[in-house]
């Protein structure tokens, strides 16, 4: 029952399942790919075609079978990483490298050779540290770290790559019979009623690394996954693949919303991070098993994984990051993709969002519950129901008449709006966003050189081709306040449905053989399309300031190096307690590979939450990185004070913890912008000597300071928090209303002792110390402070940055970096000591002029917390407390 493929011509069939996504081996590539079995590489590498320069080594590898020779690039860059590219000598066309993802080109250092024989060349690294062992025949890398080998590539012989070809003459002939039975998709691909023509033929590419030593593995979000990844079997391969997967399932290895193909892999001493650049569809293969080591005459089992990526098309172009530490990792990792952008501080506040806030009544009603349940709050949210026919940057007539009106509204109460702008441009010449893009030619094509039309939102649509700069340009500009009518600087964007998503399109998104800007597919683009929309409405909402203004922009969809641009949440979750306890590692995943900004729908996108479960979820979002309440269409309303007063208390102390926490965030992100710490980090990389914290995923740590277990248990009476270093503590006192988060021994954080209605109300708030003592009676902590919405922290160095330390029971404030200035009337109010064993006889306060103070405290020795309050220190100069 077989239908010729030369005769389908309709793409799209409207009858198309809805919820049909591809099983690995409906993917083309990946059987192809399959069909290779570990053993030995059919590769073999010609030494005597090395050449050297500062730059990078080079060498060709041939295929033995159909003798197409590779070239071979190996770079080591500044910082312990190493670059392997591999591409075609001479392809027929060029294949796509992906652009824009790097931040810049990264310096290179030389590689020396330091032994080159008939099957063997060694090249090693500037400080010696490191040596790559490359083996002819057949051909494989070996990378050696102080003489312990860390990592092999093509070990398993499963490199793979397919050169280009020219297109055969007659492919409804004999050769399309051929190919119909062996099912390899070369030349087109069949999914349901989807036809996709692949005008350059089959080009997939793919390569196996062994880790030796490492069984803890990490990273390539995103996955409704574990923190841990599993090892895949057959047809079960992480997919990399951004797709919009309405109510996806929890515990699946299918690729959602956005992908970031950087894995790290961790053991006691070492992590060790891959960074494969290639923004094609993408399939990992995970093994971990226990391999025999021999040293000498002893053998031990030891455990290895061998982790194999394979590519839709592209070229190989593979980073490792040596570490050793994770910090090194994050920091190596920032180095090629950049750091988060410092968010404006009202967006680490909470945020109200709903599908949706009818009109401006419905926006003003609920903006004033919160002030009448005494509930901050930062930011009102307006999804698609509020443009005009879901036009984008157009405001429905009826229901937002008067859209400055409203957000005057919300300026008056210091809060903020945002709305949503996806990518897809409703077909309708009268559309100006639509006319223009049309007439300047600014839309993703099909295959026939047609724009794409595709059905979201406003029914048929046309797609921006964002891989263009100059739509990228004209785009930005389209957020200018004289262009963007009725909106103002108060108001900011989420761009969502940038997979991208398409209802009748193969698997809801956009055929792969779509052409892009340069005629490239959009099969190689995929990936990069939401990263794409982010940086250019960021930009935009820069540019509209007259780059003054820090942006922020939501995405849905993103790809590696999605951190500068803003955002990410993790899509349309469920109202279910499965869904709030994955957030906890789908978070900590992003976190890692550098979007430190994320979160989860707090009280789950679809469905209705029972209160219990809400309340919860409150508790949980409030300790993360973007805290947004959401609901469906169809679910019923939510707003924090609509499940009777005892829950609206709950969530109420919850949201206040978030606000007086807010000076510690704000400082993590400072570090994470700054120093690519991410805010929420799992145990491990705070613990990585600490095996039993390798794999735990339902407690974090938030900075240095604080470890979090939010409880996702229903009905729970009881919690069991590992406390690394110590043991576990079980926590069942208040366990209803308690958010289980425990301050470090050795740490200092700051919160402001009061809260506002929204951050901007807390501007001079004092502020009190908390500091934590470690075993040896010392603890460290900073803060960081600037005007919390511009540039200026950077253009003109407007920050403080200070440094807190306890010391022989010395407290100091002392500048932590001396290029920034930046005034505030902000004081410390009140220092809480933690652990001090004996009551003081004194306390007294040195000026930075000189003068000093007795000091007013209090000492409870069932706590063993001192006290010191009614103090009026600066934040922002030195001064120190001593103890007596
Ligand atoms: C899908 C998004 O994930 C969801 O958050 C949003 O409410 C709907 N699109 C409607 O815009």
């Amino acid at each position: 029952s077989h239908f010729s493929l030369c005769s389908v011509s309709s793409v799209q069939d409207e009858t198309m399942d809805k919820m049909k996504f591809k099983k690995c081996s409906q993917i083309a590539f990946y059987r192809r790919q399959k069909l290779l079995h570990p053993g030995k590489s059919l590769y073999r590498a010609l030494l005597d075609s090395v050449t050297l320069s500062n730059d990078n080594v080079k060498f060709q590898i041939i295929n033995e079978e159909n003798k197409v020779p590779l070239l071979v690039e190996i770079y080591e860059i500044e910082g312990n990483i190493f670059r392997v590219k591999i591409n075609e000598v001479a392809p027929l066309r060029t294949r796509y490298e992906v652009p824009d993802v790097l931040i810049k080109e990264p310096t290179t250092k030389r590689l020396s050779v330091t032994q080159k024989e008939t099957n063997i060349l060694v090249l090693t690294s500037t400080n010696e540290d490191h040596k790559l062992h490359i083996t002819a025949n057949p051909f494989q890398i070996e990378l050696e770290s102080k003489d312990e080998t860390i990592l092999s590539m093509n070990s398993s012989g499963l490199l793979y790559f397919e050169h280009l070809q020219l297109t055969p003459k007659n492919r409804c002939g004999t050769g399309s019979a051929k190919e119909n039975q062996e099912d390899l998709g070369l030349w087109q691909e069949v999914f349901g009623s989807f036809l996709d023509v692949k005008a350059s033929g089959p080009s997939s590419v793919g390569l196996d690394f062994s880790l030796h030593g490492f069984e803890h593995i990490y990273g390539i979000p995103e996955h409704a996954e574990t923190l841990l990844l599993k090892n895949t079997s057959d047809d079960d391969a992480y997919r990399l693949y951004n797709l919009d997967i309405y109510g996806h399932k929890i515990h699946d290895k299918i690729g959602i919303y956005g992908s970031v193909p950087f894995l790290l892999a961790h053991k006691p001493n070492r992590t060790l991070g891959i960074f494969w650049l290639n923004s094609s569809e993408t399939l990992v293969d995970i093994s971990t098993k226990a391999v025999m080591e021999v040293r000498g005459t002893q053998g031990s089992l030891v455990p290895q994984t061998d982790v194999r990526w394979m590519s839709e098309s592209g070229i190989i172009d593979v980073f490792l990051l040596m570490g050793p530490t994770a910090f090194d990792i994050f920091k190596q990792y920032a180095q090629l993709t950049g750091t988060q952008a410092l968010p404006p501080f009202f967006s680490l506040g909470y945020h109200q969002c709903r599908w949706n806030y009818e009109d401006e009544q419905d926006v003003k009603s609920v903006d004033a519950g919160f002030d009448q349940h005494d509930i901050p709050y930062d930011v009102m949210w307006l999804d698609i129901e509020h443009t005009e026919g879901k036009r984008y940057f157009t405001w429905d007539k009826k229901r937002f008449r008067n859209p400055r009106r409203m957000q005057e509204l919300l300026r008056k109460k210091k809060r903020k709006l945002v709305v949503i702008i996806d990518p897809h441009i409703k077909i309708d010449p009268a559309y100006t966003i639509y006319s223009q893009g049309k007439s300047k030619d600014y839309f993703v094509k099909d295959r026939n050189g047609k724009d794409f039309e595709g059905v979201c939102w406003p029914g048929s649509s046309c797609y921006l081709d964002f891989t263009n700069p100059e739509v990228r340009e004209w785009y930005a500009d389209l957020f200018a306040f004289q262009t963007y009518k009725g909106s103002t600087d108060i108001l900011f964007v989420w761009n969502d449905m940038n997979e991208p998503s398409i209802f009748k399109g193969a698997e809801l998104t956009m055929q792969k053989d779509a052409v892009h800007h340069g005629g490239w597919e959009h099969r190689e683009v995929h990936n990069l399309y939401g990263f794409y929309q982010q940086m250019a409405t960021a930009e935009g909402l820069i540019k509209r300031s007259g780059g003054e203004e820090r942006p922020f922009v939501l995405t849905r969809s993103f790809f590696a190096g999605s951190q500068k641009y803003g955002a990410v949440w993790t899509g349309d979750n469920t109202a279910d307690w499965s869904y709030l306890k994955i957030s906890i590692p789908m978070l900590l995943t992003l976190s890692m590979v550098g979007i430190s900004f994320c979160g989860a729908d707090v009280g789950g996108f679809i469905g209705n939450p029972e209160p219990e479960l809400l309340v919860r979820w409150y508790q949980a979002g409030a300790y993360q990185p973007f805290f947004r309440g959401h609901a469906s269409l169809n679910s019923k309303r939510r707003e924090p004070w609509l499940f009777g007063e005892k829950n609206t208390q709950i969530i109420r102390e919850a949201i206040r913890e978030r606000y007086s926490l807010l000076p510690y965030l704000y400082t993590l992100f400072y570090r994470t912008h700054a120093e690519a710490e991410p805010v929420m980090r799992p145990l491990w990389v705070e613990f990585p000597e600490e095996v039993e914290t390798f794999g735990v995923e339902d407690e974090y740590m938030l900075g240095k300071a604080l470890l979090v277990y939010p409880v996702t248990e229903q009905a729970a009476t009881e919690v069991d928090v590992l406390l690394p270093g110590s043991d576990e503590v079980r926590i069942s006192k208040n366990i209803q209303s308690l958010i289980p988060v425990f301050q470090r021994g050795g740490s200092i954080i700051l919160l402001k002792t009061a809260v506002g209605k929204s951050t901007e109300w807390m501007t001079d708030i004092s502020y009190e110390l908390r500091v934590a003592l470690d075993s040896k009676d010392s603890a460290v902590g900073e803060l960081y402070l600037d005007d919390g919405h511009s540039f200026q922290y950077l253009h003109k160095k407007q920050f403080l940055y200070r440094k807190f330390t306890f010391h022989e029971n010395m407290l100091s404030s002392s500048c932590a970096d001396g290029n920034g200035q930046y005034s505030t009337k902000c004081g410390v109010e009140r220092v809480l000591i933690l652990g001090v064993r004996q009551q003081p006889t004194s306390a007294i306060v040195n000026y930075q002029d000189g003068k000093n103070k007795d000091i007013i405290f209090t000492y409870d020795d069932k706590t063993s917390t001192l006290t010191l309050e009614k103090l009026l220190l600066n934040v922002g100069t030195n001064w120190e407390i001593y103890l007596k």
